[in-house]
């Protein structure tokens, strides 16, 4: 048990890691090399990602990998990916593939509407409220202009706001619900920045005409964001599935159905199948510098949106043509946040043609689909472990400390053995004899 420790954040970043040595640590030496090593040599760099977040210590690394040849309404795509699981790039790449001269991914933006509430609450007569909101709506929107100017000139900005009386669900409670067109930004700040206007000028006025029986709690967006909807998907006759790993393709066409149709009912299944899907979305999101934790909310508020936990994707065989689709709600961007500042993420972008936020949807919608159907393909085929435990041997390899030899060796001997940890350790225990 330690003393706690006040004006942490003052610290200098090499304060702060003495204190943690000093007070955590017996071997300090290699706790301050393991630190320090990861700290970039380009300081303007290493200040850049310091500045990230408070009480910075050093950089924790992701692969940043590449999933190629993927065709999205006609156009070719190599897509950026940061994830650490071993087997999603190459799941991603193998799927690529295999739809490449399947006719592609198609992928359409459905909507692209932002949704804020300001939430507050209301002690009066619910006709009041609503003769003062109509009155006052126009000026909720007119005092936000300097806020919502530049947007407004590219295309976007508030496109309505409505009274909400949820007082049936909770005692005095009430919402102003605001919808956004925020185009090529994600738009939190926007969205905030107005929400928390809307309640500046909504308290105001209800304090001169409402007797104080108005009180603001909160003003924050949603990330639940069911309007702002992406769909893409996969179709081929079904014969023309037949491939190296697909002999019986009507059979394949069947069972892929099937366990697509598992998850449409069986919530433990169905989260684990998202978590496939999530796999391929979520390491785009992070690549291109979006919100991942806001991503991965509204998906999965999406999935559970008729009451029940359910698959994202869904499967349809009609007239012997195999039909693979997901619809997902996203709110990315492709401007302001993070994608200015890191230089990776502006690398991403750059890879992938710098797109509009309404292009990235598509990709990543795209990326999911991919994701869930080489899992889903593995799984009712091969079984899963197959290709994991191959991309997971090098993990292992690595954790045995391996020399290249070795590893080369051992690649070698699991391209026609069963990887499994302790065959691996039994494998290695051999060379070293
Ligand atoms: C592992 O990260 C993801 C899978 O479990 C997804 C699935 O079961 O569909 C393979």
């Amino acid at each position: 048990m330690y003393n706690p420790i006040s004006g942490f954040s003052k610290l200098s970043k090499t304060e702060k890691v003495k204190w943690l040595l000093d007070t955590y640590f017996t071997n300090k030496d290699q706790a301050e090399t393991l630190v320090t090593q990861y700290w970039n040599s380009d300081q303007k760099l290493q200040k850049l990602h310091d500045e990230f977040i408070e009480n910075t210590i050093t950089n924790y690394y992701l692969p940043l990998g590449v999933a190629p040849n993927f065709k999205i309404n006609n156009q070719l795509y190599t897509i950026p990916m940061a994830i650490e699981e071993s087997s999603v790039v190459a799941a991603a790449s193998k799927a690529a593939k295999f739809w490449l001269n399947r006719g592609g991914f198609k992928a359409e933006v459905i909507s692209t509407e932002k949704i804020g509430q300001v939430h507050f609450t209301y002690t009066g007569n619910f006709e009041n409220l609503e003769r003062f909101f109509n009155s006052v709506k126009p000026q909720l929107i007119s005092s936000t202009t300097h806020i919502t100017n530049n947007m407004k000139r590219r295309g976007g900005g508030i496109l309505d706001i409505e009274l909400r009386n949820k007082t049936e669900e909770l005692k005095d409670y009430y919402q102003l619900h605001a919808t956004f067109e925020t185009l090529d930004a994600m738009g939190a700040n926007f969205i905030n920045s107005c929400l928390e206007q809307f309640a500046e000028t909504l308290k105001n006025e209800a304090d001169k005409s409402l007797n104080g029986q108005l009180d603001i709690v909160m003003s924050i967006l949603s990330n639940y964001v069911p309007n702002c909807l992406v769909r893409a998907e996969v179709s081929c006759p079904i014969s023309e599935l037949k491939s190296k790993d697909i002999s019986k393709p009507e059979l394949f066409a069947l069972k892929f159905k099937q366990a697509v149709s598992i998850a449409e009912v069986e919530p433990y299944r169905a989260v684990t199948h998202n978590k496939g899907i999530m796999n391929g979305i979520d390491a785009v999101v992070l690549a291109t510098g979006n919100d991942f934790r806001a991503v991965e909310a509204g998906v999965h508020a999406y999935a559970a949106r008729n009451g029940n936990y359910t698959s994202l994707t869904h499967c349809a065989i009609d007239d012997d043509v195999f039909k693979f689709w997901v619809e997902i709600p996203l709110a990315l961007g492709t401007v302001g946040g993070l994608t200015n500042l890191h230089p990776l993420v502006k690398f991403s972008l750059e890879l992938l043609e710098n797109p509009s936020a309404k292009d990235l949807m598509k990709v990543v919608a795209v990326a999911g689909l991919a994701q869930n159907f080489a899992a889903v393909k593995s799984l009712t085929t091969t079984g899963i472990q197959e290709g994991h435990m191959k991309m997971h041997l090098i993990n292992i390899l690595n954790q045995y400390e391996a020399t290249e030899n070795e590893k080369s060796e051992l690649i070698t001997y699991f391209k026609t053995n069963v990887v499994t940890h302790s065959a691996v350790v039994e494998a290695i225990e051999n060379i070293r004899k």
